[in-house]
C-alpha cells in the first residue's frame, strides 16, 4: 500500500481564496511525490503534463535512477556491479524475482530456460510468410504477440506467471535469431542446451553447417554485459507502454508485444540502429563530423546528433561508460582498434562534450552511443540493433508487469486531457456540407 510512504506532510495548493491540502508521499532514496489522486475530485482541477515528464505512475521497487547523479541501480544493485560480475541471467532473475540467485536457484532458472528455450514448428513456418525485407522489430512483435496462440496457459497469468516469463525470456531470443536466419535464406540452428544464454544466441546466429561457429568468450561476455546493461530503465516509453497495456489486465505476451513496438522508435530504442547509420554516413562523406554538429545544433534543422541526450540523465548516462569501456575491449580483443566509425564516434563525443550547445542542454551520449560499434563487430546486422534491445530490456518488462499486477494501487492507465476542439454545434446533413 502506498500509506506507508506518506510522510504526513501536505502540499498546500490554493486556487482563488480555496486552500487544498494534498499529502507528500517519499521513497526509499528520499524521492518526493504529491499525491494528486483526489484533486479532480476535490477541486475540479487536473494536472497538465504532456509527455509525463514530472508524474508519477506508480511506486516500483525495481529500479532506482538518479539522473543528475548517474547512479543506476536494480533493485539495489548498483549496474557497474552487476555488470561487472554477473551473467544477463542472474541479472534477469533478479530483476524479476528481486534477489540475486544462488548457485542451486541459477541452475533451476538455467534449466527452465533451456527446456522453453524452442518454439513450436508451426510458428517456424510464419517466418515464410513474411516479405522480404521485413523489419525484425515487426516480426518480434507479431511473433510475442502470437505466442499466447501457442502457450495459452495464461487464463490465470499469475499462477502461469514464472513459465510464462521464462518462455518468454528463452523464446525471444530463438524468435530473434531465427529471423535473422531466414532474412539470409539460411537453415536455421536450434538453440542447444549446453549452451549459455548469449552463447546459443551467438550460435544461433552465425553457426552453419559449412562453418560451425567457434563461440568466442569475449564477444559472449560482452553480450552478457550489454544485456544486463539494458536490462531495465524503470518507467522509459515502453516499460510504460508495458505497464499501461497489463494495466488493462492484458495477458504479458501481449503486454511486451506492445512494448516492443514502443521500443522500435527512433526516439527510444531505434536510436541504436540510427547511430550506426549516422557514424557511417559520416564516415562515407569522409569522416566530416563538424558538419553533424552544426546541423544537431541548428533550430532550423530537424537533425539530431543520434545518441546524444536522454529525459531522465542530465549528466553522463552510467550505461555509456561500461558500453565505451568494453567496446575498446572488445575491438582490441578483435584486431579492429582502428575502426573508422570507433574513431569517429570518439571524436563527436569529444567535440559536443565541449560545446556550448550540448553542454547547457545536459547532453551527453546515451547507452546507445557505442552499443552499435561492439553489435557490428558481433556480426550482428545494422537492423537487428533494436532488436538486441529488446532482449535485453526484457526481464526489466516482465517484473514490471508482475509489479503492476500485484500492486493493490493499480489502475487501468487513463490519462486526461484538456479539449481544445469546437464548441457543441449542429449537425449538418451530408447533401448540405
Ligand atoms: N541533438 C541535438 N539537440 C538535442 C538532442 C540531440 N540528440 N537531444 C536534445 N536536444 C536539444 C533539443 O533540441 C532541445 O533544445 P531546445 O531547448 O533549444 O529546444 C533540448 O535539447 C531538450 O530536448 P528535448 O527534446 O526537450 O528533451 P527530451 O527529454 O524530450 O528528449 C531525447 C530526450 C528524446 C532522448 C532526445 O535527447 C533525443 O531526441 N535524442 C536523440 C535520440 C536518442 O538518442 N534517443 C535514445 C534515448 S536513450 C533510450 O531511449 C534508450
Amino acid at each position: 500500500m502506498l500509506d506507508q510512504y506518506f510522510t504526513g506532510e501536505k502540499a498546500e495548493v490554493r486556487i482563488g481564496d480555496q486552500v487544498f491540502y494534498l499529502p507528500i508521499i517519499q521513497g526509499t532514496e528520499g524521492e518526493r511525490a504529491i499525491d494528486i489522486r483526489k484533486l479532480r475530485s476535490e477541486t475540479g482541477y487536473i494536472t497538465m503534463d504532456s509527455g509525463y515528464m514530472n508524474t508519477g505512475a506508480c511506486r516500483s521497487s525495481i529500479t532506482f535512477l538518479d539522473g543528475e547523479k548517474s547512479i543506476l541501480n536494480y533493485r539495489g544493485y548498483a549496474i557497474e556491479d552487476l555488470a561487472e560480475h554477473c551473467s544477463f541471467i542472474e541479472v534477469a532473475y533478479l530483476l524479476i524475482n528481486g534477489m540475486l540467485p544462488n548457485i542451486v536457484e541459477l541452475k533451476q532458472f538455467s534449466r527452465q530456460l533451456n527446456n522453453h528455450s524452442m518454439i513450436h514448428e508451426d510458428m517456424v513456418h510464419f517466418f515464410d510468410r513474411f516479405p522480404p525485407g521485413a523489419s525484425p522489430m515487426s516480426i518480434l512483435s507479431s511473433m510475442v504477440n502470437t505466442l499466447c496462440n501457442f502457450y495459452p496457459e495464461m487464463t490465470d497469468p499469475l499462477e502461469s506467471f514464472n513459465i510464462t516469463a521464462a518462455r518468454l525470456l528463452s523464446k525471444l531470443r530463438t524468435v530473434a535469431a531465427f529471423s535473422y536466419r531466414k532474412s539470409k535464406g539460411h537453415p536455421l540452428t536450434y538453440p542447444r542446451h549446453n549452451l549459455s544464454y548469449c552463447a546459443n544466441f551467438l550460435n544461433m546466429m552465425f553457426d552453419s553447417p559449412v562453418n560451425p561457429y567457434l563461440v568466442d568468450n569475449v564477444l559472449v561476455g560482452a553480450l552478457n554485459k550489454l544485456l544486463i546493461l539494458h536490462g531495465d530503465h524503470e518507467l522509459n516509453c515502453s516499460t510504460a507502454t508495458v505497464r499501461i497495456v497489463g494495466s488493462a489486465r492484458t495477458n504479458l505476451y501481449a503486454s511486451i508485444s506492445a512494448g516492443i513496438s514502443a521500443l522500435w522508435g527512433p526516439l527510444h530504442g531505434g536510436a541504436n540502429q540510427e547511430v550506426m547509420e549516422m557514424l557511417e554516413k559520416i564516415h562515407r562523406e569522409g569522416g566530416n563530423y563538424r558538419k553533424y554538429i552544426e546541423k544537431a545544433k541548428d533550430p532550423k534543422d530537424p537533425f539530431r546528433l543520434v545518441g546524444f541526450g536522454h529525459r531522465v540523465y542530465k549528466n553522463h548516462d552510467p550505461r555509456c561508460r561500461i558500453i565505451k569501456k568494453t567496446c575498446d575491449e572488445v575491438l582490441a580483443a578483435l584486431n579492429m582498434a582502428d575502426d573508422p566509425l570507433l574513431a569517429i564516434a570518439k571524436e563527436l563525443e569529444e567535440v559536443a562534450l565541449h560545446d556550448p550547445y550540448f553542454i547547457e542542454r545536459n547532453l551527453y551520449p546515451n547507452v546507445d552511443f557505442y552499443s552499435g560499434i561492439i553489435y557490428r563487430a558481433m556480426g550482428i546486422p545494422t537492423n537487428m540493433f533494436t532488436v538486441m534491445f529488446a532482449l535485453g530490456r526484457l526481464p526489466g518488462w516482465i517484473a514490471h508487469w508482475r509489479e503492476m499486477w500485484d500492486d493493490p494501487n493499480t489502475r487501468i492507465g487513463r490519462p486526461r486531457q484538456v479539449y481544445v476542439g469546437p464548441q457543441l454545434r449542429p449537425f449538418v446533413p451530408i447533401d448540405q456540407r
